[in-house]
Protein backbone atom coordinates (compact mmCIF):
# COMPACT_ATOMS: atom_id res chain seq x y z
CA UNK A 1 0.00 0.00 0.00
CA UNK A 2 1.31 3.28 -1.15
CA UNK A 3 0.41 6.77 0.04
CA UNK A 4 -1.65 7.22 -3.28
CA UNK A 5 -3.43 4.24 -2.65
CA UNK A 6 -4.04 5.40 0.72
CA UNK A 7 -4.90 8.74 -0.18
CA UNK A 8 -7.89 6.61 -2.62
CA UNK A 9 -8.76 4.89 0.48
CA UNK A 10 -8.94 7.73 2.71
CA UNK A 11 -11.46 9.86 0.05
CA UNK A 12 -13.91 6.69 0.29
CA UNK A 13 -14.31 7.41 4.13
CA UNK A 14 -14.43 11.19 3.61
CA UNK A 15 -17.14 10.30 1.16
CA UNK A 16 -19.22 7.86 3.39
CA UNK A 17 -18.84 10.47 6.30
CA UNK A 18 -21.42 12.54 4.80
CA UNK A 19 -24.25 9.69 5.06
CA UNK A 20 -23.43 9.49 8.55
CA UNK A 21 -26.93 9.08 10.48
CA UNK A 22 -26.03 11.28 13.92
CA UNK A 23 -28.69 13.13 15.54
CA UNK A 24 -27.60 12.92 18.82
CA UNK A 25 -23.38 13.12 18.56
CA UNK A 26 -23.95 15.32 15.20
CA UNK A 27 -20.00 13.48 14.47
CA UNK A 28 -19.70 12.19 11.34
CA UNK A 29 -17.79 9.02 10.60
CA UNK A 30 -16.60 7.51 7.75
CA UNK A 31 -14.38 4.30 7.37
CA UNK A 32 -13.33 2.57 4.60
CA UNK A 33 -11.87 -1.03 3.98
CA UNK A 34 -9.62 -2.33 1.69
CA UNK A 35 -10.50 -5.48 0.71
CA UNK A 36 -7.56 -8.08 -0.48
CA UNK A 37 -9.14 -8.27 -4.15
CA UNK A 38 -8.99 -4.55 -4.21
CA UNK A 39 -12.54 -3.95 -3.55
CA UNK A 40 -13.18 -0.87 -1.41
CA UNK A 41 -16.26 -1.11 1.33
CA UNK A 42 -17.05 1.78 3.10
CA UNK A 43 -19.26 2.87 6.00
CA UNK A 44 -20.88 5.33 8.11
CA UNK A 45 -21.56 5.63 11.46
CA UNK A 46 -25.55 4.98 12.44
CA UNK A 47 -26.69 6.18 15.68
CA UNK A 48 -30.26 5.63 17.34
CA UNK A 49 -32.09 6.97 20.33
CA UNK A 50 -31.30 3.97 22.22
CA UNK A 51 -27.71 5.36 22.36
CA UNK A 52 -26.19 1.93 23.22
CA UNK A 53 -27.27 0.71 19.64
CA UNK A 54 -25.18 3.28 17.79
CA UNK A 55 -22.65 1.51 15.61
CA UNK A 56 -19.74 2.83 14.97
CA UNK A 57 -18.38 3.56 10.86
CA UNK A 58 -15.53 0.67 10.97
CA UNK A 59 -17.93 -1.98 12.25
CA UNK A 60 -21.21 -0.68 9.54
CA UNK A 61 -18.23 -1.15 7.13
CA UNK A 62 -16.52 -4.75 8.03
CA UNK A 63 -20.19 -6.23 8.45
CA UNK A 64 -21.33 -4.80 4.86
CA UNK A 65 -18.03 -6.46 3.44
CA UNK A 66 -18.69 -9.73 4.95
CA UNK A 67 -21.48 -9.99 4.27
CA UNK A 68 -20.23 -9.40 0.41
CA UNK A 69 -18.04 -12.34 0.97
CA UNK A 70 -14.89 -10.19 1.98
CA UNK A 71 -13.67 -11.79 4.85
CA UNK A 72 -9.93 -9.80 4.68
CA UNK A 73 -8.81 -6.44 4.59
CA UNK A 74 -5.34 -5.25 3.97
CA UNK A 75 -6.16 -1.52 4.99
CA UNK A 76 -8.56 0.87 6.74
CA UNK A 77 -8.80 4.54 6.32
CA UNK A 78 -11.21 6.27 8.82
CA UNK A 79 -12.43 9.92 8.74
CA UNK A 80 -13.75 12.19 11.43
CA UNK A 81 -14.83 15.85 9.36
CA UNK A 82 -16.18 17.23 12.52
CA UNK A 83 -13.01 16.75 14.35
CA UNK A 84 -9.81 18.92 13.24
CA UNK A 85 -7.44 16.23 14.95
CA UNK A 86 -7.64 12.67 13.87
CA UNK A 87 -9.37 10.64 15.86
CA UNK A 88 -9.16 6.84 16.55
CA UNK A 89 -11.27 3.57 16.26
CA UNK A 90 -12.89 2.85 19.30
CA UNK A 91 -11.99 -0.31 21.29
CA UNK A 92 -14.53 -2.16 20.26
CA UNK A 93 -13.87 -1.73 16.96
CA UNK A 94 -10.19 -2.27 17.23
CA UNK A 95 -11.66 -5.79 18.64
CA UNK A 96 -13.97 -6.65 15.83
CA UNK A 97 -11.89 -5.24 13.08
CA UNK A 98 -8.53 -7.56 14.01
CA UNK A 99 -10.91 -10.17 13.69
CA UNK A 100 -10.36 -9.70 10.04
CA UNK A 101 -6.60 -8.19 9.62
CA UNK A 102 -3.76 -8.94 9.95
CA UNK A 103 -1.27 -7.03 12.61
CA UNK A 104 0.54 -5.44 9.63
CA UNK A 105 -2.18 -3.57 8.11
CA UNK A 106 -1.98 -0.37 7.85
CA UNK A 107 -4.50 2.37 9.01
CA UNK A 108 -4.92 5.84 8.44
CA UNK A 109 -6.83 8.45 10.25
CA UNK A 110 -7.38 12.02 10.10
CA UNK A 111 -10.06 14.54 10.83
CA UNK A 112 -10.60 18.15 8.87
CA UNK A 113 -6.95 19.42 10.13
CA UNK A 114 -3.73 18.55 8.43
CA UNK A 115 -2.77 16.33 10.83
CA UNK A 116 -3.45 12.43 10.70
CA UNK A 117 -2.23 9.05 11.77
CA UNK A 118 -0.66 6.73 10.41
CA UNK A 119 -0.34 3.63 12.17
CA UNK A 120 -1.08 -0.30 11.63
CA UNK A 121 -3.18 -2.63 13.48
CA UNK A 122 -1.44 -4.14 15.60
CA UNK A 123 -0.49 -1.07 16.65
CA UNK A 124 -3.49 0.19 17.50
CA UNK A 125 -4.37 -3.70 19.01
CA UNK A 126 -1.41 -5.16 20.19
CA UNK A 127 -0.92 -8.55 21.57
CA UNK A 128 -3.94 -9.33 20.27
CA UNK A 129 -5.37 -12.69 21.30
CA UNK A 130 -6.35 -14.36 17.33
CA UNK A 131 -3.33 -13.56 15.99
CA UNK A 132 -1.13 -14.13 18.76
CA UNK A 133 -2.38 -17.88 19.14
CA UNK A 134 -2.46 -18.11 15.75
CA UNK A 135 1.46 -17.81 16.03
CA UNK A 136 1.64 -19.95 18.73
CA UNK A 137 -0.44 -22.97 17.28
CA UNK A 138 1.66 -22.08 14.04
N1 LIG B 1 -17.83 6.70 16.28
C1 LIG B 1 -17.50 5.95 15.17
O1 LIG B 1 -18.31 5.77 14.26
N2 LIG B 1 -16.26 5.43 15.15
C2 LIG B 1 -15.30 5.62 16.07
O2 LIG B 1 -14.24 5.05 15.97
C3 LIG B 1 -15.54 6.53 17.18
C4 LIG B 1 -16.95 6.92 17.40
C5 LIG B 1 -19.16 7.31 16.32
C6 LIG B 1 -20.10 6.76 17.33
C7 LIG B 1 -21.05 7.93 17.52
O3 LIG B 1 -22.03 7.89 16.50
C8 LIG B 1 -20.19 9.15 17.29
O4 LIG B 1 -19.03 8.69 16.61
C9 LIG B 1 -19.79 9.89 18.54
O5 LIG B 1 -19.16 9.07 19.43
Amino acid sequence: MNDTQMDALFREAQKAAAFAYVPYSHFHVGAALLAEDGTIISGCNVENRSFGLTICAERTALVQAVARGKQSFTALAISTPDSPDPVGPCGACRQVLSEFMKSDAPVRFAGSGNSRVDTTMGELLPYDSLHDLQTQMG
